[in-house]
């Protein structure tokens, strides 16, 4: 077995980069570009257990892998029945397509806390420590996770706690995100209570929020004492981010990053990543049979009745980060909204790389 993030800052002699969990952005294509730019490992967007057990195919879809995506990844499961997440865990497990299983206590979003899911977990610790209990037993010998937060609100601090009750529940490992969930996305992070969360326990801890560039990345590390660091909407649009973190992590050169890449250079990223994530959702509607396998009642989503104009929809704002910041940044963001097609996706940038100069 190659080296693993799980066991800590031995694994590789430095702190890990991870990808976050970002439903709708986080599919097999994504992280494929993750692990090709750097990431040590990477969590899928989550997925309801509920309707694993159930035997959803549109669940099951969200778990799927593209043979040639290869890198260390743990599926996400959101819950709040001990019973319910075990059985999705142990099915993920039994698939042999994972790493690890991680939990979801952290999801801010009102219909998933409305559910008692997410976020809700971490007003019930008791049954909080019963899922995870569950899950580690339903996934051993494979590793079970947890993606957590700094608290419900600044009133209720409970990173160490939830960190001490997740280890003493059988977890691997804690992902903390520094923001409590009252915050959303929003906000600088609290490293030092993430900070006292790697001091609480023995198993590692990885900082996650805001983490934006390989400054922030040894920023976090210095301030927290982490095992590593997990990187969300930075890398969307800029997977080059993985590998210059990775670098200053080691204390090698920067590689060239986002910024340093020409405008043909971009393109090229972004053709292959476009293929890729073709791919990835022909898979996915083929599993979900031949549906659309966006979760959460997103309307445009569910609209798109062909995997090409879901993943038009999906890579807009992939094609735009890619872009951000360059000359016709403004008109490629206009004409990406109207485009149907990844084939008028890479046209809209072909055109702008061509009329800009980019
Ligand atoms: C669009 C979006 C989708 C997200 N989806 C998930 C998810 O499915 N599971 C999860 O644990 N966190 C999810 N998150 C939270 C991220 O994983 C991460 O914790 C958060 O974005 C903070 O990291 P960042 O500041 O580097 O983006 C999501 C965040 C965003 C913005």
């Amino acid at each position: 077995m190659p080296p693993s993030w799980i066991s800590g800052r031995a694994a590789f002699g430095r702190p890990c980069v991870l990808a976050a969990p970002l439903a709708e952005i986080t599919d097999s294509a994504f992280r494929q570009v993750s692990f090709s730019c750097g990431a040590d490992g990477a969590v899928t967007e989550m997925v309801c257990a509920a309707g694993l057990v159930r035997g959803s195919r549109p669940s099951a879809a969200l778990l799927s892998r593209l043979p040639t995506e290869r890198g260390w990844c743990a599926a996400q499961l959101y819950g709040h029945d001990p019973d319910e997440l075990a059985a999705a865990a142990r099915a993920v497990a039994a698939s042999g397509a994972f790493d690890a299983v991680d939990l979801n206590a952290g999801c801010p979003m009102r219909r998933i806390v409305a559910n008692g899911d997410g976020a809700a977990l971490m007003r019930d610790e008791t049954l909080f420590a019963r899922c995870v209990e569950a899950m580690a037993r339903a996934v051993s010998p494979l590793p079970l996770t947890v993606k957590t937060r700094i608290g419900l609100d600044p009133s209720r601090p409970a990173a160490a706690r939830l960190a001490r009750l997740a280890e003493r529940a059988g977890a691997a490992a804690i992902i903390v995100h520094g923001r409590f969930a009252s915050r959303f996305h929003e906000g600088p992070p609290d490293w030092a209570l993430v900070s006292e969360a790697v001091e609480a326990v023995s198993i590692p801890v990885v900082a996650n929020g805001g983490v934006n560039s390989a400054d922030d990345a040894l920023a976090a590390i210095a301030a927290t004492g982490a095992a590593g660091v997990m990187v969300g909407r930075g890398a969307v649009g800029n997977p080059w981010l993985f590998g210059e973190i990775r670098a200053a992590f080691e204390g090698a050169p920067a590689p060239r990053g986002r910024d340093d890449l020409s405008g043909e250079e971009l393109l090229e990223a972004l053709r292959r990543h476009l293929a890729l994530a073709m791919e990835a959702k022909r898979l996915s509607f083929r599993i979900a049979g031949g549906e659309n396998p966006a979760e959460g009642g997103d309307a445009a989503r569910a609209a798109c009745r062909d995997p090409e104009s879901a993943v038009a929809l999906d890579a807009r704002r992939h094609l735009i980060n890619y872009f951000r910041g360059r000359p016709g940044a403004s008109a490629l963001r206009r004409a990406a909204q109207s485009a149907r097609t990844p084939d008028e996706l890479l046209d809209a940038a072909r055109e702008a790389v061509a009329a800009f100069r980019v």
